[in-house]
């Protein structure tokens, strides 16, 4: 199968596979590389009883001790056993090819494992020749710690090494320390990680902390937070000015765009946070010179953003400062979830009525001019799952929330194991009712409506490559137009309210998608009556 044209991924519909929680083949509990090849087929069969997704982002595979679950890396060019062999990699390139998916792996360029051989030898002694591939220093004069700067998980961000004496510094777990990128040898051993990928087929990367891999080059001082409370996440009390989006980041972020533009047809997403100017660097100073997209995570991080959860006010200012921030040619991508933050549902369901959000929210991620990224089980509206203490496993949740609730396995029936695995899995399952089987059939679910969209969404261009145009909507709705010369126009329409709303669309045309599916092959006239939190997508009369 072609896997078509070079910027396929403007096109493209990304789903997210949490490798550990996707599907058990050998019976430890513990999801692996051959599940995924297992269940390709609910990803992608060619027909529109599949999802449709085009492209897979795996978390990381690699070797790794699993201090925080593969994003400590021992060797970048391995899989762990946990998943399989590189002949199971290998098969799954070739099986995801074959059948037209592309593979994205997720690589974690800021740090690696404390157990990686080249921090190994870098902590063995000060005049290591790798001493210069970590960055290590003496506590100031007063003994107190080189810097003020904290972990992402809380406390400082440096560990003192017995062995010499030095401080080393780690942006997350002191099992992950962070690597040198002003060295450039760091830089090259790294670039040729991708490069070794990109020769076994990978089509690209999702980048793991992106915005920083270059910190200031005096490691000076974050300025402290005026508005930080007591209560607030600790990491939050200083501004990370000087260890995150530091200017000299957007030059790195060019020089790894080199490499991939020496593999045609590769792609790479940066995890990056901040304002959507912030985000909007990392495209590069045209569209092709920085990373090809850049998460833009304020559907999930809205209330860091100072923005009210699921409200249509919030959703338009989030996406016209995307929209504005971003060089010409460039387009937004969007998530509603990751294996970082709490699932949609459970962070929308305060009234109970998540469900019913989750359904207008698949409208809005595959309505908007964006890449969408998919988290697996968001398709079916899996929820957060209360891991009992006994059952905690993520190392973050020593100093913040931890994350275990939004990776458990994913659930593919009803059965006592979810068609995940014959054995206690990792995580405690959720509950029953929420799984594929059930769905599956059900032209009313939640998975259903994820199938139609993705499929329309194939086969309209607007909604493939249209642009975007604000539409004039009532308080409570967020309205837009995708347009593209020649074809017809497809508006798109979400009521965040708990109230019936009427949008203008002086053209009329035909709802084509609707989170109540009755609505579906109506005829608009001018004006479109949406339901209490529901979406539609309207395709107007052919131009
Ligand atoms: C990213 C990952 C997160 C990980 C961290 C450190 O934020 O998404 O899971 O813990 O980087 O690598």
């Amino acid at each position: 199968m072609s896997l078509g044209p070079e910027d396929w991924w403007r096109e493209a519909v990304v789903y997210q596979v949490y490798p550990r929680s996707f599907q058990d083949t050998d019976g430890d509990g513990i999801g692996d590389l051959e599940g995924v090849i297992q269940r390709l087929d609910y990803l992608n069969d060619g027909t529109e009883r599949s999802l449709g997704i085009d492209a897979i982002w795996l978390s990381p595979t690699f070797p790794s001790p699993m201090a925080d679950f593969g994003y400590d890396v021992s060797d970048y060019c391995g899989v762990h056993p946990d998943f399989g062999t590189m002949e199971t990699m290998d098969r799954l390139i070739a099986e995801c090819h074959r059948r037209g998916i592309r593979l994205l792996l997720d690589w974690v360029p800021n740090h690696t494992s404390e157990q990686h051989p080249w921090f190994v030898e870098s902590r063995s002694s000060r005049d290591n020749p790798r001493r210069d591939w970590y960055i290590w220093r003496d506590a100031k004069p007063d003994g107190s710690l080189p810097n003020n700067w904290r972990s992402v998980f809380g406390g400082p961000a440096w560990t003192r090494d017995e062995t010499t004496g030095q401080y080393y510094l780690h942006s997350f777990l002191k099992e992950q320390p962070d690597l040198n990128w002003r060295n450039p040898e760091v830089e090259q051993a790294m670039l040729d990680t991708l490069r070794y990928w990109f020769d076994r087929g990978i089509d690209g990367f999702r980048i793991d902390v992106m915005g920083m891999i270059i910190k200031h080059p005096d490691l000076a001082d974050n300025p402290l937070n005026g508005d930080w409370m007591p209560g607030d996440r600790e990491r939050s009390s200083q501004l990370w000015q000087n260890n995150r989006n530091f200017p000299e980041v957007y030059d790195a972020v060019k020089r790894i765009r080199a490499v991939f533009d020496e593999y045609p047809g590769r792609m790479g997403v940066g995890e990056v946070f901040g304002t959507a100017g912030e985000v909007g660097r990392y495209y590069g100073d045209e569209d092709g010179d920085g990373l090809h997209l850049a998460f833009n995570f304020q559907f999930i991080h809205e209330r860091e953003h100072g923005l009210t959860a699921w409200d249509a006010g919030a959703l338009r200012r989030i996406v016209a400062a995307a929209e504005e921030s971003l060089p010409p040619g460039a387009q937004p991508c969007y998530a509603l979830g990751n294996h970082d933050r709490p699932r949609f549902i459970s962070r929308h369901n305060a009234d109970g009525r998540g469900r019913e959000r989750a359904r207008a929210a698949a409208v809005l991620l595959l309505g908007l001019r964006n890449t969408p990224f998919v988290y697996y089980g968001e398709e079916i509206g899996m929820e957060d799952v209360d891991i009992p203490e006994d059952r905690l496993q993520d190392p973050a949740r020593i100093r913040t929330v931890g994350r275990d609730p939004e990776r458990t396995p994913m659930q593919w029936d009803a059965s006592p194991g979810r068609g995940f695995s014959e054995v206690e899995p990792w995580l405690p399952f959720g509950e029953p009712g929420c799984n594929v089987a059930d769905q599956d059939s059900d032209p009313e679910s939640l998975l259903s409506l994820y199938r139609r969209a993705v499929w329309l969404r194939r086969r309209t261009p607007a909604l493939l490559r249209g642009g975007y145009r604000e539409l004039p909507a009532p308080a409570g709705v967020f309205a837009w137009a995708r347009m593209l010369p020649g074809e017809p126009a497809i508006a798109v329409a979400v009521n965040t309210g708990v109230d019936p709303r009427e949008v203008e669309l002086p053209g009329g045309g035909e709802v084509i998608l609707a989170t109540d599916r009755s609505m579906e092959g109506a005829p608009v006239s001018g004006r479109l009556v949406l339901p209490p939190l529901a979406a539609a997508m309207v395709r107007a009369p052919r131009p």
